[in-house]
């Protein structure tokens, strides 16, 4: 079973390169089959999601290529089976997002209905209810959803809850839907606006994408493009966090610093000394333990929820008590139990949760749950006493590229074991 072994105590010291982001490459990826010609996407990471993303695709007759080590083309025309199923979906619910645009461009889709997940219960209602809004035939029968249109045909669509990922499937599908599209209360997530941006490069007709509203004109057809996805702004955070929990220096390239002021707010408040360019921020904690912070986590611009578990493990180790409120997810506190583990203390109160900092946390075996769980138990085994080892770690792999290696370049005493033994 593989693990990741860190010995905590080294200040984060350096630059560290952030990758494509996850959640914007995922929906891209999938975007491309709405085009009758190839799309090169590049700034791809490397990621377990993104090799699912690719099986998915492949499976349906879509055929895939990497070109460089960032690079993927994906050639739709060959697609001849138009599903996703159990086994993929179940492991990684993102499979959702091929339903708009199967059943927009191919008239038919068969998509596994996502079961419960560790940190909710994330229906995908709003996704079934904004197709039908556009005219397709949506039924679950077995455990699938099975869509079906002739041609889709634009419709007002209200988003009950603001949601991401049901967002970007109804934005695909009406890019070749007839006539006009509103999405109303919809996400105005950074990723939600490259979908936006990289559909548009292929032909399709969209406006407001960052706003709550998008007003989406269907077109006939979409052709191929070239597209380089956004920096990953949870990554960032999470390598920030990183070096406020060891009071280190360290300089994120590549990535997007207008896409994190709630986040770059928090860490000012923690006690960072911030500074950022057109693509790069740099952060020095002087040595310093962080100050508590308090954090609600709600829908972009907002806190992300993608940070919740990163500063509870800062709050662990924080001077003063920080309350962590989560709004989005009613279950995302799987880390809490395991951060207790190192000796950090924390209450939970429904979806809230009280750290009260301690001025060292030890070194212990401990479990990752969900992804960012996972990254959170990372950053504390980084300022924690002696070693911790972190179990499960292909959750972490599902959304961090090379993980132990970036951290390893800022100076962290962190490898990654197998053991037969699990
Ligand atoms: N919701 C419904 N009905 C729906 C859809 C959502 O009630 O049909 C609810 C959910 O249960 C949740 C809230 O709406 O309480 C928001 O969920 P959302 O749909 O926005 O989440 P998502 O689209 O499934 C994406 C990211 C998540 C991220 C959330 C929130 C991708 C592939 N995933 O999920 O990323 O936490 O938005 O920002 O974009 C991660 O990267 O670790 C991750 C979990």
């Amino acid at each position: 079973m593989t693990k990741i072994e860190i010995t905590g105590g080294v200040p984060l010291q350096g630059e560290v390169w952030i990758s494509g982001a996850k959640n914007a490459v995922l929906p891209i990826l999938v975007g491309s089959l709405l085009g009758d010609a190839p799309s090169r996407i590049s700034n791809v990471p490397h990621l377990q999601d993104v090799t699912t993303t690719m099986e998915l695709l492949g499976r349906m007759g879509a055929e895939l290529s990497m070109h460089d080590s960032m690079q993927i083309e994906i050639d739709p025309r060959g697609m001849n089976h138009y599903e996703a199923p159990y086994d993929l979906v179940k492991t990684m619910r993102a499979s959702i997002l091929v339903l708009g645009p199967l059943v927009a461009r191919y008239g038919r889709a068969r998509v596994s209905l996502p079961g419960g997940c560790a940190i909710g219960s994330r229906p995908v209602d709003l996704h079934l209810h904004g197709l039908q809004a556009l005219g397709a035939k949506v039924e679950v029968r077995n455990g699938n959803i099975e869509a079906r249109a002739d041609r889709l045909k634009g419709a007002r669509v209200i988003m009950e809850t603001v949601t991401v990922t049901g967002t970007e499937n109804i934005l695909m599908a009406a890019t070749l839907a007839q006539g006009t599209t509103i999405i109303e209360n919809a996400a105005q997530e950074p990723e939600v606006v490259d979908l936006a941006n990289f559909l548009i490069s292929m032909g399709a007709r969209i406006e407001g994408a960052g706003s709550n509203t998008i007003t989406v004109e269907g077109v006939d057809n979409m052709h191929g493009t070239d597209y380089s996805v956004l920096p990953d702004r949870i990554e960032t955070g999470t390598y920030l966090v990183g070096c406020a929990m060891t009071g280190g220096n360290v300089r994120c390239t590549h990535t997007s610093p207008g896409h994190l002021d709630a986040v770059l707010d928090k860490l000012s408040e923690a006690g960072a000394e911030i500074s950022i360019g057109e693509d790069w921020i740099e952060m020095d904690m002087r040595g310093r333990r962080p100050r508590s912070v308090d954090i609600t986590t709600a829908p972009y611009p907002a806190f992300p929820t993608d940070m919740q578990a990163q500063f509870t493990a800062l709050n662990s180790i924080a001077d003063g008590t920080g309350v962590i409120t989560e709004t989005v997810f009613e279950n995302r506190f799987m880390h809490v139990q395991e951060l207790q583990r190192l000796g950090a203390d924390i209450r939970l109160k429904g979806n809230t949760a009280i750290v009260q900092g301690v001025s060292r946390l030890t070194g212990a075996p401990i479990m990752a749950t969900d992804l960012r769980a996972s990254a959170s138990l990372v950053l504390a085994g980084l300022v924690a006493d002696g070693v911790t080892t972190v179990d499960r770690v292909y959750h972490i792999d599902r959304g961090y590229e090379n993980i132990e290696e970036k951290l390893s370049a800022l100076g962290a005493r962190i490898r990654r074991t197998d053991s037969a033994a699990g």
